[in-house]
């Protein structure tokens, strides 16, 4: 713990150095596959731009976001020689839009592929794209039905330039799950299709599924960000978000009085209660009342009552009074508790804690590369 000086309730601190090892470690497993990353909700919350630019300096090529308007924001930050893919492709009659900011579509539909094809015929040039199969999900690209579709028809992608074939897996984290093995079978064939593009099927836990899994280009968002990418394994990724909210004031309270809001806790002796400046409009998920943890001098805190918009409060009764001054920082999220840990608490992911995390944080970058890389 300690003290920042600082306007806001909160201080989120993201390691950018811990992004660099997380992406050599998640290449260094792929062997000759590249490794492009997700930065899509604003690199899961922690600033696509700092991310990108880091990434783009250990040598990732392919950024992936969602949306068109994602790209756009991020294109003049990235050089020339970066990928920047949407995945949710063009939205009906922007596609013109995605040759005046250099990003590429991910073509889920037949619908995205005939826009494509007519930009191409229309241009007289072939236009690169990816295209994505549903082998599992059901929740995006090209159906089974649209692939027999495909092989009836000669012309199907006509003026478009395949760069790589695409597919998601559903239960990537759970290496046990047959499912991926499924997925994987599926992908294969599809592939026959179109054996000159490339293939692109892991997100991160896909890459720790093995090499038959990797292809020719990852999609990893949550390891870069240092997500547990298996479940029920020890965490190989470093730790990259670092939340400390400030101390407003502490109060004692005599046994019987209760805290926040429904008065859901009640003190059962004398308990010295620290309010603290995040709530549930920082993303601090109101799921954490009287669940979370937050960490003083290295010492576990519960926090007690509900979670309120902008406060919740913890119960520091164990705490030396001089680490509870206002504008003391307490951990919210450390490297031992973890956004999963957090995560566990709030019954949610690790991914809805990042992208939840809140605007009124003060932000802070480190990136300790020395002169080089390490
Ligand atoms: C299509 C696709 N690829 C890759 C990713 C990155 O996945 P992860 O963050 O699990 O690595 C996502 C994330 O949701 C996705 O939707």
């Amino acid at each position: 713990m300690q003290q920042v000086a600082g306007k806001s309730g909160a201080v989120l601190r993201i390691d950018l150095q811990a992004v660099r090892g997380n992406y050599r470690l998640l290449r260094s497993k792929l062997g000759t596959a590249h490794c492009g990353a997700a930065v899509k909700a604003d690199a899961y919350g922690l600033g696509a731009i700092p991310v990108a630019q880091v990434l783009f300096d250990e040598g990732c090529r392919h950024f992936f976001v969602a949306h068109l308007e994602e790209a756009i924001s991020l294109r003049p930050h990235l050089p020339e020689t970066a990928e920047i893919i949407v995945m949710h492709g063009s939205p009906v009659g922007y596609e013109a839009e995605f040759l005046a900011h250099r990003c590429m579509p991910v073509l889920n539909s037949l619908e995205q592929i005939q826009a494509w094809r007519n930009l191409a015929a229309a241009k007289q040039t072939a236009l690169p794209a990816i295209i994505q199969f549903d082998t599992g999900m059901a929740r995006m690209g090209l159906s089974a039905a649209e692939v027999a579709e495909w092989r009836a028809d000669p012309d199907f992608i006509r003026g478009i330039d395949v760069r790589y074939v695409m597919s998601h897996l559903a239960c990537a984290e759970d290496q046990s799950n047959p499912m991926n093995r499924q997925q994987l079978q599926r992908f294969q064939q599809i592939r026959q299709l179109l054996p000159s593009a490339g293939g692109s099927l892991a997100n991160s836990s896909g890459i720790f599924l093995g090499p038959d899994f990797h292809f020719d280009l990852a999609r990893p968002g949550a390891a870069l960000y240092g997500i547990a990418p298996v479940a029920g394994q020890e965490n190989p990724l470093f730790p990259v978000a670092y939340l400390q909210g400030r101390i407003i004031q502490t109060r004692e309270i005599s046994a019987g009085t209760t805290v926040g809001y429904g008065a859901t806790w009640q003190a059962n002796e004398t308990t010295r209660i620290a309010t603290v400046a995040v709530g549930y409009a920082d993303g601090w998920m109101r799921s954490l009342s009287n669940r979370g943890i937050a960490q003083i001098a290295g010492r576990d805190v519960p926090m007690v009552g509900k979670v309120s918009m902008d406060t919740i409060t913890l119960d520091v009764t164990h705490i030396a009074s001089e680490h509870l001054q206002p504008g003391e920082l307490v951990d919210l999220i450390s490297a031992t508790n973890t956004v999963d840990a957090v995560a566990g608490k709030a019954s949610t992911i690790a991914y809805e804690i990042l992208t939840s995390l809140g605007a009124r944080y003060q932000r802070e970058y480190t990136d300790g590369k020395p002169d080089g890389k390490q």
